[in-house]
């Protein structure tokens, strides 16, 4: 799940849920940065030419054909055990018995002031040539941790329904207590909306899909919808989870520990909503919002940033004096469920040294081609290629991990619940955890990563052949460098976080859609396998090679006799976190003594230096013992970043530096504790103290890294 702004529209992407920029304007030409071809060694070589895109294609279908949702499906997460243990690995599947919800009946209809009605179809239209948008067992559209209950009552628009939104309306005048909302995908994850709702009074929530949200592959500018053409069909919904995401991840249930059937259970209580919520269409939306026309402030005179779609017919306003109802119903089965992990493993030689590979198999629909079944479809090549390594008699010196996360929609349930089982063996033993979610929903590869990621993730995509708008000798690295040219910070909205928030090195990669490319259908059935032949990835081309990023980044992470880690790297990042807080503190008029924290950079940065030393001491006179202190060192000095505490008011986000924001869910905040006490509360006290706190986590870091 994940959502993406690209320039100013905010796009569908990768993984569950998110948002990040482009950095430049998609100019379409590319250059390359490196000078020759890459130049790979033996196994590397063996492990590129093992990816062929007719298996991964073969692997793609078999996941888009079939219903697997989460905690429904056992037979696909065995059968990806099962290929995994054909290619080497021993497999198995982790169970957990987690809180789950799934859609019984919804409806809704408009009232206009007159009395005459519209009742929306709620639906996304069967295709003839998309065979999985038919099947009989196609879950409906519906939110993921949703309210059973009515609500009726008239509605106002809301944009994207941020915290902003809502006061924004109060200084409008805008009457909200007891009012349904009516809001535009984008921007916060859903959940969030669903919050801030239910905060400010209101009583149910209506979320639709906007094609301003597409760039330029829409209908109103001319290009035919899917499934003739790559704009959005106007019949498609996103579904996804309402759980309070920026609050709390993983079974809502068993905060803090895994969910076994046993478990003892805490209230769910404000940790999902307690107002309705349904997610509509564009198609559906346009004549709710038409109702409001000419009512309360006109959308343009609102000035909120991603106010107004392009809806045609649609002023956007606010609505206030409408007099048109909504009158909405969802009724959900609460149950609790099991849920699979696969899990893969290869023994390393030295055991105490993991890294971890993950990607959810989970799917609102039953197609899944994008999100996240491109992961899914690349993480069996991946083991193939591994496979074929090993028929060599090569062995990883690190021990390697696959897992095939289940529930991953409704709020990281399968991996969150795993950390929490083996949060020991993890926080000892994991030296890195690599993310794929969506593998592949457009052309252009984005990458987030904790800072001592950064150099090797850019380095490998250096010898990563990447075909591109009809060029074919660029590497990964040069489209990259131009279409995206930032490591973005890790917020949430995939599997990475629980690993993150445990101060494990953590990286997310995929390829996304930019706005001239054929509209991502996110979440909905149109995410197929008909329409990633036809539009997303005819070829499994960029499957192929992100999968062979993939495997050669988990190659050196298994092998190099220097845990690839940069430390050092911290640095620059740590100091540009603290110039945004500058400029947060500074917009607010306050003061705060940062001192604290200044300093415990510069130790860090001496630690850094003293510690890149010694390592490449021991790599240059190959010391063995030397290489095992300075791995260890590079392996543990991030958990110092965590505080058992965590976040003021959400205990679950325990990593200081990076956490989502509380008001987005999927961007991420650094140093969240420090400058969300600033920007929610206006609590300099509480900032202060945190200062102190994460002044004290670098320190803790600084001297587990120095020698
Ligand atoms: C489970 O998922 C697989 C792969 O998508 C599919 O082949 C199978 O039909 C699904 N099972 C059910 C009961 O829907
Ligand atoms: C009621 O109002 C709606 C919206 O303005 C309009 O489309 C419809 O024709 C009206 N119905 C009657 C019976 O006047
Ligand atoms: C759309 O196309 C125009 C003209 O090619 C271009 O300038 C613009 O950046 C594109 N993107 C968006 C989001 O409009
Ligand atoms: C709302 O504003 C837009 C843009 O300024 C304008 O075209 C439209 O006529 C306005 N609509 C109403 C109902 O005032
Ligand atoms: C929106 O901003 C414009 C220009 O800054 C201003 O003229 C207008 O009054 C504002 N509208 C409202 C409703 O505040
Ligand atoms: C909620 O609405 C549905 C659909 O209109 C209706 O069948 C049901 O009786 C309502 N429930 C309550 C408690 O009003
Ligand atoms: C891998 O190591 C674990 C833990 O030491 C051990 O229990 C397991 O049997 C080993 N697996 C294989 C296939 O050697
Ligand atoms: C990675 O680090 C090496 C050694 O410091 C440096 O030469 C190289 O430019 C770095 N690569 C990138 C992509 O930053
Ligand atoms: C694999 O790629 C080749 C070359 O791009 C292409 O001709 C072939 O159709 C692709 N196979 C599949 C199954 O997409
Ligand atoms: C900070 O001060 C400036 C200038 O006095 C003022 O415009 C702004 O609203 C203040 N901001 C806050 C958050 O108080
Ligand atoms: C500010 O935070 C501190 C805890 O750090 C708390 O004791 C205090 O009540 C908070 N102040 C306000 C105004 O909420
Ligand atoms: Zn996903």
């Amino acid at each position: 799940m994940k959502l993406i702004y690209l320039l100013i529209a905010a796009v569908p992407a990768r993984a569950c849920p998110r948002e990040r920029s482009l950095h430049s304007t998609l100019s379409h030409v590319v250059g390359r940065q490196t000078s020759s071809a890459p130049v790979l060694d033996t196994n590397e070589q063996l492990l590129v030419d093992s990816f062929d895109n007719s298996s991964i294609a073969t692997w793609s279908y078999y996941y888009t054909h079939g219903a697997h949702l989460a905690g429904k499906n056992k037979t696909v997460a065995q059968w990806t055990a099962d290929r995994w243990a054909e290619f080497g690995f021993t497999s198995r599947l982790d169970e957990y018995y987690v809180l789950l919800d799934y859609p019984v009946s919804h409806s809704l209809i408009l009232t206009y002031p007159n009395g005459s009605t519209f009742t929306p179809s709620l639906k996304e239209e069967a295709l003839a040539v998309d065979e999985t948008t038919s099947y009989p067992n196609s879950i409906p559209s519906f939110n993921g941790y949703s309210f059973t209950g009515n609500a009726s009552a008239e509605y106002v628009y809301v944009g994207r329904g941020q915290q902003v939104d809502f006061e924004r309306l109060l200084d409008l005048g805008v009457e909200l207590k007891g009012k349904i909302a009516l809001a535009k995908y984008g921007g916060p994850f859903r959940g969030l909306k669903v919050k801030n709702s239910q905060e400010y009074g209101l009583i149910g929530i209506v979320i639709f899909t906007d094609p301003g949200d597409d760039g330029n592959i829409t209908e109103a500018k001319g290009v035919s919808a899917y499934p003739n053409g790559p704009a959005r069909n106007p019949t498609a919904v996103q579904r996804g989870s309402v759980l309070f995401l920026s609050i709390f991840q993983g079974d809502p249930t068993t905060p803090g520990y895994p969910s076994k059937q046993d478990s003892p259970r805490a209230d769910r209580g404000n940790l999902v909503p307690h107002i309705p919520s349904l997610p509509i269409s564009w198609l559906d939306a346009q004549p709710i919002l038409q109702a409001l026309n000419g009512y309360g402030t006109n959308g343009s005179d609102v000035n909120r940033t991603g106010w107004v779609g392009e809806i045609p017919g649609v002023s956007y306003s606010t609505g206030q004096g409408a007099g048109a109802t909504l009158t909405l119903s969802n009724v959900m089965e609460d149950t609790y469920s099991t849920i699979w992990d696969a899990i893969g493993i290869i023994n390393g030689t030295n055991q105490d040294e993991v890294v971890i590979v993950g990607n959810h198999r989970d799917a609102w629909i039953v197609g899944g081609a994008a999100d996240p079944n491109s992961g899914s479809a690349v993480l069996v090549e991946l083991a193939k290629a591994f496979g074929k390594l090993t028929e060599t008699g090569w062995k990883p010196t690190r021990t390697i991990v696959l897992a095939s996360w289940d529930a991953e929609e409704y709020g990281s349930i399968g991996s969150t619940e795993w950390v929490e089982e083996y949060v020991p063996w993890l926080k000892a033993a994991a030296v890195s955890y690599f993310n794929i979610d969506v593998a592949v929903s457009g052309p252009i590869p984005v990458l987030d990563a904790t800072p001592d990621l950064h150099n090797i993730s850019l380095e490998i995509m250096k010898k990563i052949a990447w075909p591109y708008r009809g060029a074919t000798d660029l590497t990964m690295y040069d489209v990259w460098k131009q279409e995206t040219g930032e490591i973005g910070v890790l917020g949430s909205g995939s599997d990475f976080t629980s690993f993150l928030q445990s101060g494990i090195a953590s990286l997310d990669v995929g390829s996304i859609n930019g706005p001239d490319d054929p509209v991502y259908h996110y979440h909905s059935n149109y995410d197929s396998y008909h329409w990633m032949t036809t539009f997303g990835d005819p070829e499994f081309i960029h499957h192929k090679a992100i999968g062979q990023y993939l495997t050669l980044l988990l190659y050196h992470f298994s092998s190099d006799a220097a845990l690839p880690l940069q430390p050092a790297d911290y640095v620059p990042e740590l100091n540009t976190y603290l110039t945004d807080l500058e400029e947060v503190i500074a917009s607010a008029n306050g003061t705060l003594d940062l001192s604290e924290l200044t300093a415990t950079i510069g130790t860090f940065e001496a630690s850094a230096e003293q510690y890149n030393a010694l390592r490449d001491f021991a790599i240059s006179t190959s010391d063995a013992d030397l290489l095992t202190v300075t791995n260890q060192k590079a392996r543990d000095f991030s958990r110092g970043f965590t505080s058992q505490g965590g976040l003021p008011g959400r205990e679950f986000f325990q990593n200081l530096l990076f956490a989502p924001g509380l008001d987005t869910g999927y961007a991420p905040v650094t140093y969240p504790a420090i400058t969300e006490s600033i920007t929610f509360t206006n609590n300099f006290t509480q900032a202060q103290e945190f200062v102190g706190k994460t002044a004290n986590a670098i320190l803790l870091a600084a001297n587990i890294l120095k020698t």
